[in-house]
């Protein structure tokens, strides 16, 4: 009980965060972030696959599921970490995909420091980029509410659940086309 427990609330919590990393391939496409611009090296600053419709489009999704998921809170009258008025859900869960996907942006930064071209895998970076920033930046910018929920316990369980669930993510990007590769 215990156990499957912290397993369910970190993924209720890591909702927000999955979502947008995930949705970020269904939405994607259009102008590259970087505007096709090389950096200093002379390769791509991030590639084409980092587009503003995808990081935009999967930040206000991450707003639309983490409101949800307070609804369904307030509904159920459980005290939860998304416990909190409609309008605050939203504004925290677009900052929640931000966070996420500013982790998914800096991977492909170094990726394409190291000549490593767009949409080749890189095995754990490529899972756990956007889990670290994500973190990381809630630790930073809403510090109460990471200490506490975000104990060092379901960071731990974020870690280890969020591989499998990347590889079943990636595959279904794959039958929908916009993946190249299924991994
Ligand atoms: N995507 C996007 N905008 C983002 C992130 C992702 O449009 N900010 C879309 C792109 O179509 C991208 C796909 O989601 O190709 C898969 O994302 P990801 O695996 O992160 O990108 P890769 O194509 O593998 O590119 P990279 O080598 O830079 O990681
Ligand atoms: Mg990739």
């Amino acid at each position: 009980m215990g156990l499957l427990h912290e397993i369910l609330i970190t993924l209720w919590i890591m909702l927000p965060p999955y979502v947008a990393n995930g949705s970020a391939v269904v939405v994607g496409g259009g102008m590259p972030i970087d505007f096709r611009k090389n950096f200093i090296d002379g390769r791509r600053i991030l590639g084409d696959g980092k587009t503003w419709r995808g990081f935009l489009g999967a930040s206000l999704i991450a707003g639309a599921v983490l409101t949800v998921q307070s609804l369904i809170e307030s509904c159920l009258k459980i005290h939860g970490p998304y416990s909190i008025s409609p309008y605050i859900a939203f504004f925290l869960g677009v900052s929640f995909g931000v966070f996420a996907l500013l982790g998914d942006l800096s991977e492909s930064f170094i990726k394409r420091r190291l000549n490593i071209e767009r949409g080749r895998s890189v095995p754990v970076a490529d899972q756990l980029d956007f889990v670290l920033s994500f973190i990381l930046l809630t630790y930073i910018f809403y510090r109460e509410w990471a200490i506490t929920w975000l104990t060092p316990e379901r960071v731990l369980i974020a870690y280890l659940i969020t591989p499998p669930l990347h590889i079943i993510t990636n595959f279904l990007a794959y039958i929908l086309g916009k993946k190249e590769v299924p991994w």
